[in-house]
């Protein structure tokens, strides 16, 4: 805890002194962001247009491979250190057990190859999780309405080594299911992959901010019906009104072999970053939402605030809170404003 041994008093201490000009507030800034802050998440699609508008989000659009290679260089030049690359899957590739998950030239895997071919200097992510290929829009596989646990694992695993082998640099397991850590980490011991990074998504949190996502990757309605299956994913992500939970949940993680933890949603999640950051002391970062972003930009376009402020200052308030660095579909937006 900082000690407060202020003996002086009003007028002797006026804060607002050290407030008073733009040359004095950078000098006592205690927290700033920059570029090199930043992991950009975008969107790739399958077809040939190079940029497809997401409604919900106004200002990010669903990338071609080839507009991916793109993004990657323009991350190299803006300083961005890495990209988070999620896929938009063509709805006929889709089934209830997201085997596209699992094919070595899938879109990710073209993705990452263009990426890295485009610009190796670049650190690139990606998802590990079905949902984006399977057609009930759940992140595991279902059986009679519920989400099978261990059989999930053993899929993400191999979605993860395919998508090492085609040059990713950080998996993300965003999924939720237990013991997954344990298991992309031992596999990639397994097969040689000692250097691959493991971002955990290790409180991840079942959020209503994930909203426009849900357009952005065309990941239908979860098909609600039973006590297990809700149709929200309250089973594997965790309850909004928990915090130790959180930090139980990490400390699986890190056992697990896990490199660096991330929270998500962000904003109002600050707490959690805070608590995450002080009793782990690893590499945290924190997920800018596509909610966040939403809400942001749709004020934005009715004239309620400045878009460019609000977005520095929100990435801002997560290194205050303790984050390493920030997830966001502003990326390149804000590493432009900060160049
Ligand atoms: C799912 C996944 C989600 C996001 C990233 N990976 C959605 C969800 O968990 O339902 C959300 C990203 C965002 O809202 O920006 N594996």
């Amino acid at each position: 805890m900082v000690r407060m041994n202020y003996s002086a008093r009003f007028p002797y201490a006026r804060p607002r002194r050290l407030r008073q000009s733009d040359w004095i507030r950078r000098l006592v800034r205690e927290t700033t962001i920059t570029p090199g802050d930043l992991i950009w998440s975008l969107v790739v699609h399958e077809g040939e247009r190079d940029e497809i508008p997401v409604s919900a989000m106004p200002g990010v659009s669903r990338l071609s491979v080839a507009a991916c290679a793109q993004a990657a260089k323009r991350a190299r030049n803006l300083g961005i250190p890495a990209i988070a690359v999620f896929p938009f899957i063509d709805p006929a590739k889709k089934d209830a057990a997201g085997r596209e998950a699992l094919n070595p030239d899938g879109l990710v895997c073209r993705a990452v190859r263009a990426m890295k071919e485009a610009a190796p200097e670049v650190g690139v992510m990606v998802d590990v999780a079905l949902d984006p290929f399977t057609d009930h829009g759940h992140d595991g596989l279902l059986r009679d309405g519920r989400i099978l646990n261990d059989e999930t694992v053993s899929v993400l695993v191999e979605q993860a080594l395919i998508q090492v082998k085609a040059g990713a640099d950080i998996v993300a397991p965003s999924d939720m299911m237990d013991g997954r850590v344990g298991a992309i980490r031992e596999a990639l011991e397994r097969e040689g992959h000692q250097d691959t990074l493991i971002m955990s998504y290790a409180a991840k949190y079942a959020s209503a901010f994930y909203g426009p996502y849900r357009e952005a990757i065309g990941s239908g309605k979860l098909g609600a019906g039973s006590v297990a299956n809700p149709g929200d994913k309250r089973t594997y992500q965790m309850d909004f009104g928990n915090a130790d939970e959180a930090l139980r949940e990490v400390a699986l993680d890190v056992a697990e072999g896990a490199d660096m933890l991330l929270v998500k949603p962000g904003m109002p999640y600050l707490d959690i970053v805070r608590r995450v950051k002080d009793a782990f002391a690893l590499p945290t970062f924190a997920f800018q939402v596509s909610g966040e972003y939403a809400m942001i930009m749709a004020a934005a376009q009715n004239g309620w605030l400045d878009a460019d402020r609000a977005i520095i200052e929100s990435l801002t308030a997560f290194k205050r809170a303790g984050a390493d660095g920030v997830v966001t579909y502003f990326a390149p937006k804000a590493a432009e404003m900060l160049a």
